[in-house]
């Protein structure tokens, strides 16, 4: 199969053919979600939480995250792979090029960082050196104690218009996609058509061109209570390849997310 590309997902998005996406953090796991033909595989920070037990992803390292992404690319999957900036890899500009680059070296296609219309500059420098840019908006994991926790963003219309607007500034400072999470889905529908790159969804509804879930909620691993937006594939499919196929059809299909998993 040909391997997807960022051209791809800008295709996905022109034909309006929504595409999966799934987190991944070892070579398993990647190969079998490549396998069921997931669009793109996520070597998150939340590797923080759901590997290493943390509770948060703010002590995630760029050298996790650099053994991560370097065990995927091993998976030789057709799928295209972005990875997380952890947290504090962003302090300055040159700081955050040079941790790109070292993900981009490990075997990412596409970094993704958390933030707002401050983040533009940033986004112009990496996409300049070649280095494809996902911001990550709405509910951002590592800013969880400025938010309060773990908790819908873009509620009030202002908040709302505050963040289309950010994710105008940062698909004109060069993002190539725009991932949306916790955020209604009214919202997320007025940024979708607010920009030309694709935009993926957590907990963002199904009107964006792309969904994503953490790997371990879909399967149902999730220890604690699992957020409002997950869906557990394992269920109804029986094994882990199964469940993959079953999220991606279900993601091509319309039918993930349903009303209940949205805000
Ligand atoms: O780290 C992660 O898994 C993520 C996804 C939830 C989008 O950033
Ligand atoms: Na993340």
């Amino acid at each position: 199969t040909r391997p997807i590309t960022i051209k791809t997902l800008n295709e996905r998005r022109s034909a309006g053919q929504p595409f999966s996406c799934l987190t991944a953090y070892d070579a398993t796991m990647a190969r079998l979600a490549g396998n069921a033909g997931i669009e793109v595989l996520l070597i998150g920070d939340s590797l923080g939480m759901v590997l290493q037990g943390h509770t948060s992803t703010l002590p995630v390292t760029l050298e996790d995250m650099v053994y991560h992404t370097r065990c995927v690319a091993r998976a030789e999957t057709a799928s295209l792979i972005m990875a997380d900036l952890p947290f504090m890899t962003n302090i300055t500009t040159s700081q955050t090029l040079e941790a790109a680059g070292r993900l981009m070296q490990a075997g990412a296609h596409m970094i993704k960082l958390e933030g707002e219309a401050w983040l533009a500059e940033t986004v112009t420098a990496l996409t300049q050196r070649g280095i494809p840019v996902c911001v990550h908006m709405g509910l951002t994991p590592q800013s969880v104690h400025a938010l309060g926790g773990y908790r819908v963003q873009g509620r009030d219309s202002q908040q709302g218009d505050v963040m289309l607007e950010a994710a105008r500034t940062l698909e004109q400072a060069g993002a190539g996609v725009i991932l949306l999470e916790c955020v209604p889905r009214e919202l997320a529908g007025r940024i979708r058509t607010a920009l030309s790159v694709p935009v993926i969804g957590i907990g963002a509804g199904p009107d964006v061109d792309g969904q994503i879930l953490v790997m371990h909620d879909m399967l149902g691993a999730t220890t604690g209570k699992a957020p409002r937006f997950v869906k557990n594939f394992m269920t109804e499919s029986g094994s882990i390849e199964g469940a993959f196929r079953a999220y991606h059809e279900a993601v091509k299909a319309r039918d993930f997310p349903a009303p209940e998993h949205c805000f």
